[in-house]
């Protein structure tokens, strides 16, 4: 089944990884627990098989795999190991498989070093069982699986679930709970006994917390703002403002957790369990830089905007009438981030994205 969701995709070319400073630092905020997971799988005579769920363009995986790889090869010498890079056919493969061969500006290809490991890409939806059963060792995803399998409302005044009415709001927890369900027990078929999974998933934290809204300005509101202004402005009709929403959500720890603890649940039965689980903040890159004076206001504004514009222009483009030209649609984007641009240059130390995760370590028994 082709799962076109062109409403998810990041930006292509190889624009999320350059721009994607901040989920690159998640990503190699995972590196001790990944090895540590690699550290106690099982020994089995065929390849390690390591997957990366939610790939996008590779980029900002490249440096963990270079050592996933590495520590493969230290700990089982004679075991061929792959690496399959998977995400929605629509995503940047042509620039993974670049990333992967040739490394980025700043990483290395692994891939050049070794004559026994192999590189795939799987355009399936993490919502479908990707792998054969019990053919998979290291389950890898990051900040992928707050993506649903659906919309399952329209939220009539907000663009997010974060800002959804009540009910609205309970729609899209119940999807997101039962998505979880759904992409756990395809990991738990795919996982070998004794496979390891290991993920960095935006979360709801204790402190309520999430990405974008840490205290200062808030990613979601001022996207829902400078998006309604555009409706009040006529740029955009009623309709596409109401048509517009992510097809996201971010669970809380517990939801996070609950499949993989309660005896009674499906994945439980399926032999996966909870290893850990630790919500933690990365700091926004650009933030930093900004306030120790590496980035100047205008090139924060620029860095800053960009940085979601991988990934939330997809989703604004989505919510626009199909009858528009491309062109049209490109100048009504071109004036949100715009207008993003000059909110964040009138106030650049009220906005920070701060990246709020949960990390979760699983294991297959
Ligand atoms: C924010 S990006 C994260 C990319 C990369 N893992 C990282 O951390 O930098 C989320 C990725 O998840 C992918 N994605 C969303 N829903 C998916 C699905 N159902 N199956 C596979 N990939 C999906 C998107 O296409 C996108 O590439």
């Amino acid at each position: 089944m082709l799962n076109r969701q062109r409403n998810i995709s990041m930006l292509g070319d190889g624009f999320y990884s350059r721009v994607s400073l901040g989920p690159k630092a998640v990503i190699d905020h995972c590196e001790p627990l990944v090895l540590r997971a690699l550290d106690q799988l099982t020994r089995h005579d065929r390849p390690l098989a390591v997957s990366d769920f939610g790939a996008a363009d590779g980029g900002t995986s490249l440096n963990l795999m270079r050592s996933v790889v590495k520590r493969s090869k230290q700990n089982f010498p004679d075991r061929p190991v792959t690496v399959t890079y998977t995400d929605l056919p629509d995503a940047d493969f042509t620039s993974l498989f670049r990333n992967v061969a040739e490394g980025t500006r700043t990483e290395d290809s692994y891939l050049k070093r070794y004559s026994d490991v192999f590189v795939y890409g799987s355009g399936t939806s993490f919502y479908q069982q990707i792998f054969p059963a019990e053919s998979l060792d290291l389950a890898f995803s990051a900040s992928a699986m707050h993506y649903l399998s659906a919309k399952p409302c329209t939220i009539v005044d907000h663009i997010h679930s974060v800002g959804a009415h009540r009910d609205e709001f309970r729609e899209y927890q119940a999807q997101a709970i039962r998505d979880w369900t759904t992409i756990l027990l395809n990991r738990s078929a795919e996982l070998a006994s004794g496979g390891m999974l290991v993920m960095a998933n935006f979360c709801i934290d204790d402190h309520g917390q999430y990405l974008g809204n840490t205290g200062n300005e808030n990613l979601f509101e001022n996207y829902n703002l400078l998006w309604r202004d555009l409706n009040r402005d006529q740029v955009i009709t009623d309709g596409e403002y109401r048509n517009t929403a992510f097809q996201q959500h971010y669970k809380t720890v517990d939801e996070f957790i609950e499949p993989l603890i309660d005896q009674a649940n499906p994945v439980f039965q399926s032999g996966l369990r909870l290893v850990s689980a630790k919500s933690e903040i990365v700091k926004c890159p650009f933030r930093t830089a900004f306030k120790q004076g590496s980035l100047n206001p205008e090139q924060f504004a620029t860095e800053f905007v960009n940085t979601h514009r991988s990934w939330t222009s997809t989703t604004f483009r989505a919510g626009l009438d199909e009858t528009r030209s491309e062109e049209d649609k490109n100048a009504i984007l071109d004036e949100l981030y715009r207008r993003f641009h000059s909110l964040v240059l009138d106030n650049p130390v009220g906005h920070a994205k701060d990246l709020i995760h949960l990390y979760l370590v699983g294991r297959k028994v």
